[in-house]
């Protein structure tokens, strides 16, 4: 990945949200024996990280990222020879010992030839223990159509090559674990969001600040202030219209269907 593309606060602007698939891959995660060390791959502000001893209260967890702005942020959630964060990224990341717990939540889809990736992390994972993954399934979704329209208005702006996030369909994942050897588990859930907006249109709404958080960072970065705040606002327009406005439960909201795909491979 280009330069640091991360801003740990605005990711964790909807924090719960972000949460959710976690919560719910780890809970499919059932490693055979005692769990001894649990990596999370891609560990971002290491919130959900730090969650991880709720799970396995014995286990060393280690957070890796690449984002030096991420691992500051994770590293409050630090407890020395418990839970801890290293800066590194994971496509170099060969562990001493083999691992029970390996996780990579919401990261592989930065990594354009992930899946040529997935045979050296199995190979990481211990006997008995679990490799399980989340990445987001939304690429046709109209938050990151609309953000493919404007790039193209912006071609001559906005800097060719950036990095554009991407997955496979749910059957390529479980293709893959199955020739690593690893018992597969692949589904997919789309959550439905109710995202708090301002109406006032000079505000970006809430759809808009979502994917601020993620891929619109790395056209964000890559323009000057005052340019990125023109492309949002483009940007922004596009996103009011096809996520409109509701009143639900006192509140201003938008409705942002979230679709995620899980993957879990188990080691005999
Ligand atoms: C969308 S965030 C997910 C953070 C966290 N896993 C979560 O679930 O909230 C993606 C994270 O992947 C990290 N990342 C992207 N490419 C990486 C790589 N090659 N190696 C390590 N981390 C990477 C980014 O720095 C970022 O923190």
């Amino acid at each position: 990945m280009a330069g640091d593309i991360w801003n740990a606060q605005q990711y964790l602007r909807f924090e719960n949200d972000r949460l959710r698939p976690f919560l719910d891959l780890v809970t499919q995660l059932d490693p055979d024996g005692e769990v001894r060390t649990v990596v999370d791959l891609g560990c971002g502000p290491g919130n959900a990280t730090a969650l991880l001893v709720d799970w396995w209260p014995d286990a060393r967890i280690v957070g890796v990222d690449s984002s030096p702005a991420m691992i500051e942020a994770a590293r409050q959630h630090a407890v020395p020879g418990h839970i801890e964060f290293e800066l590194g990224d994971l496509r170099d990341w060969h562990p001493d010992d083999k691992v029970d717990v390996l996780l990579a939540n919401a990261v592989l889809q930065w990594i354009p030839d992930h899946l040529d990736l997935l045979p050296s992390l199995t190979a990481q994972v211990a006997p008995g223990g679990v490799f399980g993954f989340q990445v987001p399934g939304n690429f046709e979704a109209p938050s990151h159509l609309a953000l493919a329209e404007v790039k193209r208005k912006w071609a001559d702006r906005v800097p060719p090559g950036l990095d554009r996030p991407g997955s496979h369909d749910p059957a390529v994942y479980l293709g893959k674990l199955a020739e690593a050897g690893l018992e597969p588990d692949v589904w997919e859930t789309t959550y439905t969001y109710l995202v708090p907006a301002d109406p006032d249109p000079g505000v970006p709404c809430g759809v808009t600040e979502f994917v601020r958080g993620t891929a619109l960072r790395p056209v964000v970065k890559a323009l000057n202030e005052a340019d990125a705040a023109d492309f949002v606002a483009e940007y922004d327009a596009l996103v009011r219209t096809a996520y409109p406005l509701h009143e639900i439960g006192g509140r201003t909201v938008q409705l942002l269907d979230y679709r995620r795909i899980f993957a879990i491979g188990r080691s005999a």
